[in-house]
C-alpha cells in the first residue's frame, strides 16, 4: 500500500516538473518569437533587409529623424544615398537633387561632397533663372548672390564714412553700415600695426550704379564674362553696405594684392574681425565668380569663424547653417 502511495506521488512531481518545462520552454520560445517579430519591424532590420550595410544603417539612423529615415526606406536602394547622408553639410531635403544631380548633370564626376555643397547654394540652377528675396532682417547675415536679391530701393540705414586715409575716392565716397565700419577699423588699425597700410577702392554702391557697371561689363565683354566678375543689380553685395574692396598703398593691381603679404595677412586675421574673403579661388564652382581678392564681407564674428575654421564659402553657411 505504501509502495503504491509513493509510485503515485513521484509520478505526480514527474508530470507537475515536466509541465513547469514545458511552460518555461514555452515562455523562453514566446518571448524568442515575439523579440523577433518586434526586430523585424524596426528600421535597422528592415534598412539592412534592404541592403544597407550594419555601418551604414547606423549612420541613416543616427543622422536622420525617425521619419527622414523611413523616406530613405522607401526608396529603392542605393548605397548612394548613405555616401551622401555620410557627408557633414547634408541636408536631408536636398537628396532627391544630390541623387538626380549625380547620376544626371554631374559631367566632371565631382565628389559627392562637392554635389552636395552645389545643390545646397543652388549653384545646381540656372543663374538668376529662379531667385529669392534676401532675408534683411539677417543683418550682417543676410545673404546676396545669384539666387538671392536685395529689392531696387534697399539702402543701408545707419552708415559711416570711410576716412580718405583709409578709402580712395572723394571725401564721403566710401560708407558702411556703422557696426560693420566699426570692425573696419579695428582690422585696419590690426593691419597698420602688422605693417600694412589698406586702401578701401569701393564699397557701398547702390543699385543704380551696379546697374551702370554690369551694363557696361556686359556690352564690352559679353553676358557670361560680365556674370563671372559682376552681380546684376540687386545681385552684388556691395548694395548691402557690409562689403569693402580693398588693396593695400603698394600694390599696384589686383594681381600684384592677391600676391602681396598685405592679402596673406587679411587670408590670417581678417575673420577675427568679423570679415571675410567672399570670393575665394577654387571656389567658382559655389560662387560663381572669379577669384577676387579684394572683396571683404562683413558677416560678424561667429559667422567669419566658421567660414575660415571650415574652409566653406559664405553660400555654404548661410546654406547649411542659416538656410536648412
Ligand atoms: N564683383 C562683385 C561680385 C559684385 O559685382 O558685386
Ligand atoms: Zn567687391
Amino acid at each position: 500500500m505504501k509502495t503504491k502511495k509513493k509510485m503515485k506521488l513521484k509520478k505526480g512531481a514527474y508530470f507537475l516538473l515536466l509541465g513547469i518545462v514545458v511552460v518555461i520552454v514555452g515562455v523562453i520560445l514566446g518571448i524568442n518569437y515575439y523579440n523577433d517579430f518586434k526586430y523585424k519591424e524596426t528600421m535597422e532590420y528592415q534598412l539592412m533587409e534592404k541592403g544597407y550595410s550594419k555601418e551604414d544603417t547606423e549612420i541613416i539612423l543616427n543622422k536622420l529623424t525617425e521619419e527622414q529615415a523611413k523616406e530613405v526606406l522607401d526608396k529603392d536602394f542605393d548605397e548612394t544615398i548613405a555616401l551622401f547622408i555620410k557627408e557633414k553639410y547634408y541636408l536631408h531635403k536636398n537628396l532627391d537633387e544630390y541623387l538626380r544631380y549625380y547620376y544626371e548633370d554631374d559631367d566632371e564626376e565631382s565628389e559627392l561632397k562637392e554635389i552636395v555643397a552645389i545643390v545646397n547654394v543652388h549653384a545646381n540652377l540656372k543663374w538668376y533663372e529662379e531667385t529669392y528675396e534676401t532675408d534683411i532682417s539677417l543683418k550682417e547675415e543676410m545673404i546676396v548672390n545669384k539666387f538671392y536679391a536685395l529689392d531696387s530701393d534697399y539702402t543701408p540705414e545707419n552708415t559711416k564714412t570711410i576716412s580718405l586715409d583709409q578709402a580712395y575716392g572723394k571725401e564721403g565716397e566710401n560708407i558702411l553700415i556703422d557696426y560693420a565700419y566699426e570692425k573696419f577699423i579695428d582690422l585696419w588699425n590690426a593691419a597698420k600695426e602688422d605693417g600694412f597700410h589698406l586702401m578701401v577702392n569701393s564699397s557701398y554702391r547702390d543699385y543704380e550704379s551696379q546697374k551702370e557697371i554690369y551694363d557696361y561689363r556686359k556690352s564690352t565683354q559679353g553676358e557670361r564674362k560680365a556674370d563671372e566678375t559682376t552681380a546684376h543689380p540687386g545681385h552684388s553685395e556691395h548694395q548691402t553696405g557690409l562689403v569693402v574692396d580693398m588693396t593695400s598703398t603698394n600694390a599696384k593691381s589686383d594681381e600684384d594684392f592677391s600676391e602681396s603679404d598685405a592679402y596673406k595677412w587679411l587670408k590670417e586675421n581678417a575673420y577675427k574681425f568679423g570679415f571675410i574673403e567672399r570670393y575665394p579661388e577654387g571656389k567658382t564652382y559655389l560662387t560663381g565668380y572669379s577669384p577676387e581678392s579684394w572683396h571683404w564681407r562683413y558677416v560678424g564674428e561667429k559667422a567669419a569663424k566658421i567660414c575660415h575654421d571650415e574652409n566653406i564659402t559664405y553660400d555654404e553657411y548661410y546654406a547649411f547653417y542659416i538656410e536648412k
